[in-house]
């Protein structure tokens, strides 16, 4: 059903993922088409700001197709208004509410539609979420809130206590973005669409599972607040166990936001807990020539911090379908590239005639350069008889060349507008996911942590990776 209507107020507007990525994404809807008609947008921030300022923080982070969409900006700008407001102060969302109102009114809109999106740290969450369902809880009302949701299992529990009598789960909108990637959107397709995967997703002709994300940079001018947050925090209990729930869940009856998410919760709950022995953990230090700062000369950063840049991690799924097949997924900062893939090696053929031959290996690269491609072995054209590894390949900046390709938070903006939830996280899933990780962080965090590894700036990954891999049953048949 078309939406004519929407406000969205967008908290934390000065922000840095309100600048980056938020209003870069709802300027991408509009350029689109995407937004409603009848489109207003408030940013609401503490800093006093007069229009013009606010529009100058993000006016270069909009992006245009191509030229002719040039005027689509001043457009964008003049729906876009800041709002100047602390967020525990009851009177700033009274003022609020009455500029919302006063839109509604100037375009006789008889029913309100509001999207609420908290680009804000969690320590405001509760806060503002109670103002605003005092305050400004008037007809059809969203709650789009960011990570990260909770530090461990029991913050997250309490945070959602705080919440759930506030918005329902209905009205709630939790974003993981890495829900929102074109790649990972289309994992459910590729497995249950194709019966070439469907049959053989399984511990029978799977060998191994690696999920690995890889960035070429360290956290410069983040270092503060990385130091308490670590690598696992920040993109593996969310983002890289979201792909891998994605990967492992059973068929869903039908694609609607509660079958998607309940078989997640079911293979969530299938976990092993996590072996804290079948870890390895690492901190980059300064690049091999000296030009790259290692984690600890960041001076935000506490001198004796054990925080780990980098983590490979073992998991298991004790299920009928993966019971037995290893699963890694490791992620790290201050790498050789930026990479973030998945690596399905399927077992080998028998062997006899093909003794030295590989093994298929589906290969889903979620960014850069979103790809799909599968390592098959295929005879080498001419007259011997010999054959070698190729790609089928599905890259998607040449197929899909003429597409318009959305970016996560674009397409996670959209959906909420229209109440589609399957992309977003239920609040099952997101206490499953702290539960499997806040045993390990609460070890690494404790009086018996390791001390992390360290790695160059710059490097592959830790030291021992490779035995580590390999230990997973996963065989380096080419350089990843
Ligand atoms: C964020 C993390 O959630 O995800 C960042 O906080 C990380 O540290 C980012 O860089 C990665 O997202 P993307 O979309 O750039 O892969």
């Amino acid at each position: 059903m078309a939406i004519d209507h929407a406000v969205f107020v967008v908290f934390g507007a000065s922000g840095d993922l309100a600048k980056k990525k938020t209003f870069p994404a709802l300027f991408g809807l509009y350029r689109q088409d995407e937004l409603p008609k009848t489109t207003k947008i408030f940013g609401y921030a503490r800093s006093k700001l007069t229009n013009e300022e606010f529009h100058d923080k993000f006016r270069s982070n909009l992006k245009l197709l191509n030229d002719s969409q040039q005027p689509k900006i001043d457009q964008f700008l003049g729906i876009t208004e800041y709002f100047n407001g602390s967020y525990d102060d009851p009177e700033a969302y009274k003022r609020l509410e009455l500029a919302i109102q006063q839109f509604e009114k100037s375009q006789s809109i008889a029913t309100p539609n509001r999207i609420y999106y908290l680009a804000l740290p969690p320590s405001v969450f509760a806060t503002v979420a109670a103002n605003l369902k005092k305050y400004n809880h008037n007809g059809k009302v969203k709650l789009i809130v960011e990570k990260p949701f909770g530090h461990d299992l029991p913050s997250a529990k309490e945070l959602q206590a705080q919440l759930a009598p506030l918005f329902s789960e209905d009205e709630l909108f939790r974003i993981d973005h890495y829900l929102g990637k074109e790649l990972v959107k289309n994992l459910l397709v590729l497995r249950f669409g194709n019966e070439i995967f469907n049959a053989s997703w399984n511990k029978n002709h799977i060998q191994s599972i690696q999920i690995s994300f890889k960035e070429p940079f360290g956290t410069e001018g983040r270092g503060g607040y990385f130091d308490s947050i670590g690598i696992i925090r920040d993109v593996i209990q969310n983002h890289l166990l979201q792909v891998l729930t994605l990967l492992t869940m059973e068929r869903p009856t039908n694609f609607k936001p509660e079958s998607i998410r309940d078989e997640k919760v079911k293979v969530l709950k299938a976990f092993a807990p996590i072996d804290q022995n079948d870890i390895l953990v690492g901190q980059y230090v300064a690049s091999r020539d000296g030009s790259k700062p290692g984690y600890l000369d960041d001076s935000t950063v506490n001198p004796d911090s054990k925080c780990i840049t980098y983590a490979a991690i073992g998991l298991k799924i004790e299920n009928e379908r993966w019971d037995g097949v290893p699963i890694v997924v490791r992620a790290g900062k201050a790498l050789n590239e930026s990479k973030v893939e998945v690596r399905i090696q399927f077992k080998q053929v028998a062997k006899g005639v093909f003794n030295s031959i590989q093994k298929n290996e589906l290969v889903l690269r979620i960014q850069p350069k979103p790809a799909v491609y599968l390592k098959l072995n295929s005879k080498i054209p001419g007259l011997s008889n010999k054959f070698s590894i190729t790609d089928l390949d599905l890259t998607y900046g040449s197929r899909y060349n003429d597409f318009w390709i959305p970016e996560a938070y674009e397409s996670l903006i959209r959906d909420a507008l229209h109440d589609e939830h399957s992309n977003f996280v239920r609040d099952d899933e997101l206490e499953l996911s702290w539960g499997l990780f806040t045993p390990l962080l609460n070890y690494l965090e404790g009086p018996n942590a390791p001390t992390p590894l360290g790695y160059h700036y710059g490097d592959r990954g830790v030291p021992g990776l490779e035995q580590f891999l390999a230990k997973h049953g996963y065989e380096i048949q080419d350089r990843d």
